[in-house]
C-alpha cells in the first residue's frame, strides 16, 4: 500500500491532521537553540513561549534526523508536531534537497501507523519533500502475514504537502506527478530487489520486465535459452546452465518520441542468485546474493520512468538475467566461454560472473551504435572494501564518468569517480583464451572488473560503470529515506542523466 501525497496550500496553524512535521536547523553560532526551516515559521508563535523553547526543552537540537514530537494540546490544529532535524543549512541559511528528502523520509518513517500527516518541508523543496515522503514511508510486505510494516505500523495512509504562498499551482501539480513518479520507479526497483529468489529468477524476472514494460507501452523483447544459443550468447548461457531456471536477455525499448535528443543504452546485471557457483561462496550472509540483480532493476525501472514521463531520449535497455548455482551442468574454473561478438574468455573463477552475462549485453547493446552507455552492477565485494557501503563506484570514458558521479553525487545516492588503470590489463591475459575474467590479484577488484568490461565496449563511446555492490541493498539500520533491503540505487542516478542528456545532449 502506497502513501497518498497531495498539495495544499494552507497556513501550517490551521491545517488538519494528526500531525505536522516541521523542519528544523541546528543552533547558530553563538546561540544555544535550534530555529525553525523555512515553511514552518507561522506556527511558532503559536505555542506558549514559543514552539522552538518547547522543542529545545524536549532535547531537539536539529541535527539532520533526528525527530522530536510533541503534543499540540490546540495550540495549532494538527494533533502532534513532529520536528525533524535537517541538518546544517547551507551559508545562506538554505537546506539543499538531499537534505530536505533524509529529513522528510526520516519523518515518514517515524509517523508509521499514522492516518494523515502535514508536511511543511513542501515549502522548502516540493519535489525532494515528496520523493523523500514516499521513499521514507516505502515498506516491503508482501510476504508478512498481514500489510502490516515498521513495528507492525503501517505506512502512513496520507501526506498533505504544503506549498509556498503564491506558487503557481498548475507548476506545482506537475512537480509532484514527476516527483511521484520517480519514487514510483525506486519503489519498482526495491520491490524487485527485495522479492525472494525463489520466486524471482530470471523467467519470472523477464515477465515482470515485459508487464511493467508492455504497461507504459515500450517495446519488449525477451530471448530464452534457445534464442540465446542461436545468438551465440556463450557468457549468458555459460553462467547460467548450472541452474534448472535457465537465463534470459530482456530488451525494453522507449522510442524516445517524436524528436529524441540522444540514444543511450542501458544495461543492467540480473544475476537472480549468486551463489558463486563451483567457485562457491561461504554461507555467511549468502541470502544477500538476492540482490544481485539490482543493477537490472534500475535499468528496467528507469526505462519505464523515461517512458512514463516521455523523456525525448531514446532509452534501450538490454538486461542479462542468470542464477549462478554450482551443480553437475555448472561452469567449470578453467572452462572457455565464447562470448556474444566472438571474443573469448578464459573463466578463473565462477564467481566473477557478473562480468560474463555483462559482456554479452554489452555487445548487445553497443551493436546499436548508441550515443550513450550506462551499465549498473552489483559487480564487486571490492567496491565495498574502496567506497563503503554508501558509495558508488563510477568509471569508464573520462568526461561522461564524471558527468555521472556528478549526478550520483547531486541526487544523494552517492557515487564517485575511479579509474581504470591500463596497467591492469595485461593481469588479464590468459593462457588460452582472448582474456580471463579475472586476475591473480585481490587489489584493485572493483578497477580490474572495469577493465575486463572496457574490452567489451570498445574504443570511443561515452560509456559509465557503476558498480553499487554497496548501495544497492541496505543490511544495516533504516536512515534517511532508506530502510532496510533493496535501495533502488542507482535509479534517481540514472534518470538525472537520462535527464541532462533530454537537455543537453
Ligand atoms: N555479486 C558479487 C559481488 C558482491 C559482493 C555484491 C558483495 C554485493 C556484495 C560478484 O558476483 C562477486 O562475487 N564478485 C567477486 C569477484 C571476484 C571473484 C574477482 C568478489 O567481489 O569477490
Ligand atoms: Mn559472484
Ligand atoms: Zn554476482
Amino acid at each position: 500500500m502506497s502513501t497518498e501525497l497531495r498539495i495544499r496550500n494552507e497556513s501550517a496553524a490551521t491545517a488538519e491532521a494528526d500531525a505536522i512535521i516541521v523542519g528544523l536547523l541546528p543552533a547558530p553560532e553563538g546561540s544555544d537553540n535550534p530555529v525553525l526551516a523555512a515553511g514552518a515559521e507561522d506556527i511558532d508563535a503559536a505555542f506558549p513561549g514559543g514552539l522552538v523553547a518547547e522543542l529545545a526543552l524536549l532535547g531537539a537540537t536539529g541535527k539532520a534526523e533526528e525527530v522530536v514530537k510533541l503534543v499540540a494540546r490546540g495550540a495549532v490544529a494538527a494533533t502532534i508536531v513532529v520536528a525533524v532535524g535537517l541538518g546544517k543549512p547551507d551559508a545562506d541559511g538554505t537546506s539543499g534537497p538531499e537534505q530536505v528528502r533524509r529529513a522528510s523520509g526520516a519523518a515518514a518513517r517515524a509517523l508509521a501507523g499514522t492516518a494523515h500527516a502535514v508536511s511543511t518541508l513542501g515549502r522548502i523543496d516540493l519535489p525532494a519533500a515528496a520523493e523523500g515522503t514516499l521513499l521514507g514511508a516505502y515498506e516491503f510486505t508482501r510476504y508478512k502475514g498481514s500489510d502490516a510494516g515498521r513495528n507492525g505500523k503501517k505506512p502512513v495512509a496520507r501526506v498533505d504537502l504544503l506549498t509556498a504562498a503564491g506558487a503557481d499551482d498548475a507548476a506545482q501539480q506537475e512537480q509532484l506527478r514527476r516527483a511521484v513518479a520517480v519514487a514510483d520507479a525506486v519503489r519498482t526497483a526495491r520491490d524487485l530487489v527485495n522479492t525472494p529468489p525463489n520466486e524471482l529468477y530470471p523467467a519470472s524476472f523477464a515477465e515482470r520486465a515485459r508487464t511493467l514494460g508492455e504497461a507504459v507501452g515500450l517495446q519488449v523483447e525477451v530471448l530464452d535459452e534457445d534464442a540465446l544459443a542461436e545468438g551465440g550468447y556463450g557468457g549468458l548461457l555459460g553462467v547460467g546452465q548450472g541452474s534448472s531456471r535457465k537465463p534470459r536477455l530482456v530488451r525494453l525499448r522507449w522510442s524516445g518520441g517524436d524528436s529524441p535528443r540522444a540514444t543511450v543504452a542501458l544495461v543492467g546485471k540480473g544475476v537472480t542468485f549468486d551463489t558463486g557457483g563451483i567457485s562457491i561462496k561461504p554461507a555467511a550472509n549468502m541470502d544477500q546474493m538476492t540482490s544481485d540483480m539490482s543493477g537490472a532493476a534500475a535499468v528496467v525501472a528507469t526505462t519505464v520512468l523515461a517512458a512514463q514521463l516521455e523523456l525525448p531520449v531514446a532509452v534501450t535497455a538490454t538486461v542479462p538475467m542468470a542464477e549462478n548455482m554450482p551443480s553437475d551442468t555448472a561452469y567449470r574454473p578453467g572452462d572457455v566461454l565464447r562470448m556474444y561478438g566472438g571474443k573469448t574468455v578464459e573463466v578463473l573463477n565462477t564467481d566473477a560472473e557478473g562480468r560474463l552475462i555483462l559482456a554479452d549485453a554489452i555487445v548487445r547493446a553497443v551493436q546499436d551504435s548508441p550515443d550513450y552507455l550506462i551499465e549498473t552492477s552489483t559487480l564487486t565485494g571490492a567496491q565495498l572494501v574502496a567506497l563503503g557501503t554508501r558509495t558508488a563506484g563510477v568509471m569508464g570514458s573520462d568526461e561522461f564518468r564524471d558527468r555521472v558521479a556528478g549526478h550520483a553525487q547531486a541526487t544523494g545516492e552517492g557515487g564517485w569517480p575511479m579509474p581504470l588503470p591500463e596497467h591492469l590489463r595485461p593481469e588479464l591475459d590468459s593462457r588460452i583464451a582472448d582474456i580471463a575474467n579475472v586476475t591473480a590479484s585481490r587489489f584493485g577488484g572493483m578497477l580490474a572488473a572495469g577493465v575486463f568490461l572496457s574490452e567489451f565496449v570498445g574504443e570511443g563511446l561515452s560509456w559509465a560503470h557503476i558498480d553499487i555492490a554497496g548501495p544497492a541493498f541496505n543490511s544495516g539500520s533504516p536512515w534517511g529515506y532508506t530502510g532496510k533491503g533493496g535501495t533502488g540505487v542507482p535509479v534517481r542516478t540514472l534518470w538525472a542523466v537520462l535527464s541532462d542528456i533530454a537537455e543537453n545532449g
